[in-house]
C-alpha cells in the first residue's frame, strides 16, 4: 500500500528566518522526513544547497520526489545523522554553513499503521525508523526484563507509572500489536490517571520508541559534530519534542557558548574556554497558538539555535 506522505513542519518561519541568510556553503538537514523544512529553505535562497539525512528509505523517497526540481541542489543521503561529518567529507565538504535538527518522528510515520509507532491505529508492534534495524518495539515489549522496562518509561518518557505499566506488560506477554499494547496499559492505571489530558499509553509508546531507535544516543555526538562543522556565522538549529532530548541539545549549546547555566542564575564564563558559538536568544522558542490550533502535535516543540563565531581558536 503506497501512502502519501503528509507531516506538516513545525515552526516553518521561525526555522526559516533563522536559516534562510548564511554564509556560502552547504546547509544540512540531519532529519529530511518529507522535506518541507528543506524545501521551504531552498525557496528562501536560490543560493542554498542542501545535504538531507534520513534513516527512513521511504521518508527519503519523499523528500527526493518532493525536491527533485531543484536539480543538483539538493542531495538526499539515506544516513544516521551521527554519520554529519564523514557524509559531507565524502562530499567533498569540509565544513558546513547551516544544519537543522527536527528530532523525532514525522506523521507519516505516525500515521502508517504497519510502521507500528502509535497506539492510535492497530498495527504490528514495530516502530522502527529504519525498518533494516534488527531491535523492534516487540522485542522490547516481549524481552526486556522487568527493571529495565520500567527504567526506559521514565528514562525516556517520565512515566510515572513506569512500576504498575513494566508489571502489567510482563503479565500481558506475549503482545504482538499496538492495539494490545495501548489496552494492557490503559487497563493498568487507575481511573483518575486515565482521567487526565492525553492518551494514557502516550508516554509508554513514546519511551518504547526512543529505545528501539536509540535516539539519545547519538544525539550529543551528532550536535557537537554539527557545531564543529559550521562555517563562522554558520547556524544550528533544533527542534525538540521532548525534555530529554532538549536537555541534550540546551548541554551541548552552552557548553558551546560558554554560558553553562541559565540566564537567571547566571555565573561568570570559565576563563579557561572560548565560546565558539552564540545563541541566537536564550531559552526555547515555542510554536505560537494559532500553529498549536492548526498542527496540535506541534505543541511540545522547543526550539534553540546558535550562531557559529568568527574564531574558535
Ligand atoms: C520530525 S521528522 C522531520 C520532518 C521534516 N523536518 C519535514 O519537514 O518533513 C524527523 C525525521 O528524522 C528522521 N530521523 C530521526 N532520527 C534520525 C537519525 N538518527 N538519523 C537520520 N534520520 C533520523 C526520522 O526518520 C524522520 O523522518
Amino acid at each position: 500500500m503506497s501512502i502519501e506522505f503528509c507531516h506538516q513542519a513545525v515552526m516553518l518561519a521561525e526555522v526559516t528566518e533563522v536559516l534562510r541568510d548564511l554564509p556560502s556553503g552547504v546547509v544540512v538537514d540531519a532529519t529530511l522526513g518529507g522535506g518541507a523544512h528543506s524545501e521551504a529553505l531552498l525557496n528562501a535562497n536560490e543560493n542554498l544547497q542542501i545535504i538531507g539525512f534520513d534513516r527512513d528509505q521511504d521518508a527519503l523517497n519523499a523528500a527526493r520526489k518532493r525536491l527533485s526540481h531543484h536539480g543538483e541542489r539538493f542531495i538526499g543521503v539515506h544516513q544516521e545523522f551521527q554519520h554529519i561529518t564523514e557524509v559531507l567529507a565524502s562530499f567533498g565538504h569540509q565544513g558546513a554553513a547551516g544544519c537543522l535538527f527536527d528530532l523525532g518522528v514525522s506523521s507519516f510515520q505516525l500515521d502508517n499503521p504497519q510502521r507500528g509507532f502509535s497506539f492510535r491505529h492497530n498495527g504490528p508492534l514495530d516502530m522502527r525508523m529504519d525498518p533494516s534495524m534488527q531491535l523492534t518495539a516487540a522485542d522490547v515489549v516481549n524481552n526486556y526484563d522487568r527493571a529495565v522496562l520500567k527504567d526506559l518509561l521514565w528514562r525516556n518518557a517520565g512515566e510515572k507509572n513506569a512500576q504498575r505499566i513494566s508489571a502489567a506488560i510482563i503479565a500481558a506477554r506475549p503482545i504482538a500489536t499496538t492495539q494490545e499494547l495501548a489496552e494492557t496499559i490503559s487497563d493498568a492505571l487507575p481511573a483518575a490517571v486515565k482521567r487526565r489530558k492525553g492518551h494514557p499509553a502516550r508516554r509508554t509508546f513514546q519511551a518504547i520508541r526512543i529505545e528501539v531507535n536509540q535516539e539519545l544516543s547519538h544525539l550529543e555526538s551528532a550536535v557537537k559534530q554539527a557545531l564543529s562543522l559550521l562555517v563562522p556565522q554558520g547556524r544550528c538549529a533544533v527542534l525538540a519534542y521532548h525534555s530529554g532530548e532538549d536537555r541534550i541539545i540546551k548541554r551541548c549549546f552552552r557548553e558551546a557558548a560558554n554560558a553553562p547555566t541559565p540566564k537567571r542564575y547566571a555565573l561568570p564564563p570559565d576563563p579557561q574556554k572560548t565560546a565558539t558559538v552564540r545563541l541566537l536568544w536564550s531559552g526555547a522558542r515555542k510554536p505560537d497558538a494559532a500553529e498549536i490550533v492548526r498542527n496540535p502535535r506541534c505543541t511540545a516543540a522547543r526550539m534553540r539555535a546558535v550562531e557559529k563565531l568568527e574564531t574558535d581558536t
